[in-house]
């Protein structure tokens, strides 16, 4: 019998075909709706590979249902919908997918920081509605972006993409990460800083940090607080890295100027969210690695990953 592989969506056909001449895939058949949690369950009970979107949550309840489960290959760089503790008690390997979506997310990281400093979906919808009425002085007017202070909280591989555009734009760019990146330091001219110095200093605050117990409500009132009230928060890690009812206070009162979420702590975000009433937030729905090559490329890293387990051989980008 050949080892069987569920795919929690529905993907590539191009990536899956070669992956179907030997083994026994099923997969979920709907791109765009998640796989329901007793499906899932039922489904992993009889795989011997777990092929998960950042969407799923893959908890206890489910690794523990996959009897013969080996490897859970997940499409994302994060990896914290999984239960890595579960994962490794039960001696199943996870793999995520870096490096393949560092410039793509750089970009898109970029792509909204200019997007929201310059409010460009406020405006679109201004000429899209019909409500461009006149050209005005002070009309959309925002932040300049070139020469502006960045900091970036979480320098890994995406945080120092994004600090190779802003060099570009001659910003000055401070950071913050658990460890010093000293080549970087002296190469390109980053500066570290502690949190507190960062939030004080930035005209642009991004975060690129990874979602660990750690770093769960990293930015709150008292860091909010601590910003410029010119300044732009951007958040394209994980949602739950910010609290969202400090932020919108923060941005209702103008303690700080602007917010560009492509993230939030419940996904998809519900429609009443407070932070969609605000004008000064730019919204987008957790598209950072969204490049047709990226994606693709990333599923290339998923396939061969649980090729590799189900055929013996230990896996690249492994996390546990
Ligand atoms: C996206 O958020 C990812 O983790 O790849």
């Amino acid at each position: 019998m050949k080892p069987r592989i569920f795919i929690t969506r529905k993907l590539d056909e191009g990536v899956i075909a070669p992956l179907r001449e030997k083994f026994d895939v099923r997969m979920w058949e709907s791109e765009s709706v998640k796989v329901p949690c007793e499906v899932l369950v039922k489904e992993v009970a009889e795989a011997d590979a777990l092929w998960s979107v950042l969407a799923d949550s893959i908890d206890r309840e489910v690794l523990m249902a996959g009897a013969k489960l080996k490897v859970v290959s997940n499409l994302a760089v994060g990896f914290n919908n999984i239960d890595l503790e579960v994962a490794k008690e039960q001696g199943i390997i996870v793999t995520n997918t870096p490096g393949v979506l560092t410039e793509t997310t750089a970009d898109l990281t970029f792509g909204l920081l200019l997007a929201t400093a310059r409010r460009l979906m406020e405006a679109e919808h201004t000429v899209r509605s019909g409500n461009w009425t006149s050209w005005s002085p002070m009309g959309y007017t925002g932040m300049d972006v070139g020469g502006a202070t960045l900091g970036i909280i979480g320098m890994g591989r995406i945080g120092e993409a994004v600090a190779r555009r802003a060099k570009g734009f001659d910003m000055r760019i401070l950071y913050h990460n658990r460890s010093r990146k000293m080549e970087a330091e002296a190469e390109h001219g980053f500066e570290y800083v502690e949190l507190d110095t960062l939030l004080e200093e930035a005209d642009f605050v991004v975060i690129l940090a990874p979602y660990t117990p750690a770093t769960a409500g990293l930015i709150g009132a008292r860091e909010l607080g601590l910003m410029k009230n010119t300044a732009v928060l951007i958040n394209v890690a994980r949602g739950g890295i910010v609290d969202e009812a400090a932020l919108y206070e923060a941005l209702k009162n103008g303690d700080i100027w602007a917010a560009g979420l492509d993230v939030f702590a419940t996904e998809p975000v519900p429609k009443d969210n407070p932070l969609l009433t605000l004008p000064n937030v730019t919204v987008l729905p957790h598209i950072g690695s969204a490049s047709i090559a990226t994606r693709l490329g990333m599923m290339t890293l998923n396939a061969q990953a649980i090729t590799d387990v189900l055929e013996g051989r230990e896996p690249d980008n492994r996390v546990v």
